[in-house]
């Protein structure tokens, strides 16, 4: 069977249809999702796999978009080997004990047997997902080590990270343990999900802008690296995405990835005279214009597909992730708009 468009234009094979998916295409923004959430925490029901695959298929189903994201979050992992975490409505993730100094990085759990069979309820909601929406891909992911060991450093969301910053400079030994161990825990999820089915992979390191390209070359993308490694035998494409992280563009590359996720924050014709050539991009229509007039988020729509016709490939995505408050229907006129767009070269 040919593969999806989709991963067709992530392996550098243009379509004349444009391909797209959402970042938090799940999620608040859709009523059933939150009916079916009723009752059950977010991290419970990334673990109940029926309610994963079903919550994944959601968006797939109504919007018509061209892939799943499995449902789950960066988070989850870090769950499963035993971590005390949960995810706070209107916050973000937060760990009952943060994680700062060496004495707190050496008594983290050994990700041995046990984490492992934690990841069975994963790998069986990978699987009633894929079969679920045949022949539609379904993308894996993961929290990049930077982005997740912030979390786990702050205890929670943060503005400028700058406790994980100053760790990084004032004990880079105690650090890269760190890094490297969350780079083990994100790299077997993903592993696990490929080999359960999922047909690509995204990196998010969603705040990694927060460093400068001399810090991350040095303290991060050698675990960023690993991860990827960890799924680097199997033939799936590997986008890494970070927000506000233009200037990583080519050392996030250079990570391992595949192909490159933009935010909205550069144009598409930018980013691409910066990656080598013959990379695939994804993006990045403002999530801002979903807000905004039917006129100009179809101009924003056809500005995005214009910045990215001279691309190897290009999945079209939003610059970050749905807002809980956009109104579904906007997305949906926003993927039948898209599929109605020819981008063949003139
Ligand atoms: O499309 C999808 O929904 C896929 C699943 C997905 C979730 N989180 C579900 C989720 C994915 C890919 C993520 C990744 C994630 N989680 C990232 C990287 C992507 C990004 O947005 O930059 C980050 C930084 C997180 C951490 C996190 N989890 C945040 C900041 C929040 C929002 C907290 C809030 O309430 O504002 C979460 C919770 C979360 N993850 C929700 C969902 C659907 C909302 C939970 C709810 O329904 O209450």
């Amino acid at each position: 069977m040919a593969d999806a468009s989709l991963l067709q234009e992530l392996r550098g094979v243009r379509s004349a249809t444009p391909s797209v998916w959402f970042m938090r295409q799940a999620g608040r923004s859709l009523p059933e999702y939150r009916a079916l959430r009723e009752g059950t925490t977010m991290l419970d029901s990334c673990v109940r796999p029926d309610m994963a695959a079903e919550i994944t298929v959601q968006p797939v189903r109504r919007h018509r978009v061209d892939a799943g994201i499995f449902f789950s979050d960066i988070v989850v992992p870090a769950r499963q080997a035993g971590l005390g975490v949960e995810i706070r409505p209107g916050v973000g993730p937060v760990f009952d004990h943060p994680v700062r100094t060496a004495a707190d990085i050496d008594a983290l759990p050994v990700l041995g047997d046990d984490y492992e069979a934690a990841l069975d309820p994963i790998r069986e909601a990978v699987r009633l997902t894929v079969a679920e929406l045949g022949t539609t891909p379904l993308i894996g992911f993961a929290g990049a080590p930077f982005t997740v060991a912030s979390y786990m450093v702050e205890g929670g969301p943060s503005r400028d990270h700058l406790r994980t910053r100053a760790l990084m400079r004032s004990d880079p030994e105690a650090w890269s343990r760190l890094a490297a161990w969350v780079a083990e825990l994100s790299g077997r999820f993903l592993r696990a999900q490929v080999l359960a089915g999922a047909s690509a992979v995204q990196l998010f390191d969603s705040w990694v802008g927060a460093l400068g390209e001399e810090q991350y070359r040095t303290h991060v993308q050698p675990h960023s690296a690993a991860a990827l490694a960890r799924v680097a035998d199997l033939p799936v494409p590997r986008i890494h995405f970070g927000v506000g992280a233009s200037h990583l563009l080519t050392p996030m590359l250079e990570a391992g990835a595949t192909a490159m996720g933009v935010d909205h924050r550069m144009r598409l014709d930018r980013a691409l005279e910066i990656l080598p050539e013959g990379t695939p991009v994804q993006g990045n229509i403002d999530p801002a214009v979903l807000f905004t007039s039917e006129q100009a988020r179809f101009a924003e729509a056809r500005s995005v597909l214009e910045a990215g016709a001279t691309a190897s490939g290009h999945v079209v995505n939003l610059g970050h992730g749905v807002a809980p408050d956009t109104d579904p229907q906007v997305l949906t006129d926003l993927v039948s708009f898209l599929h109605e767009q020819d981008v063949r070269p003139a």
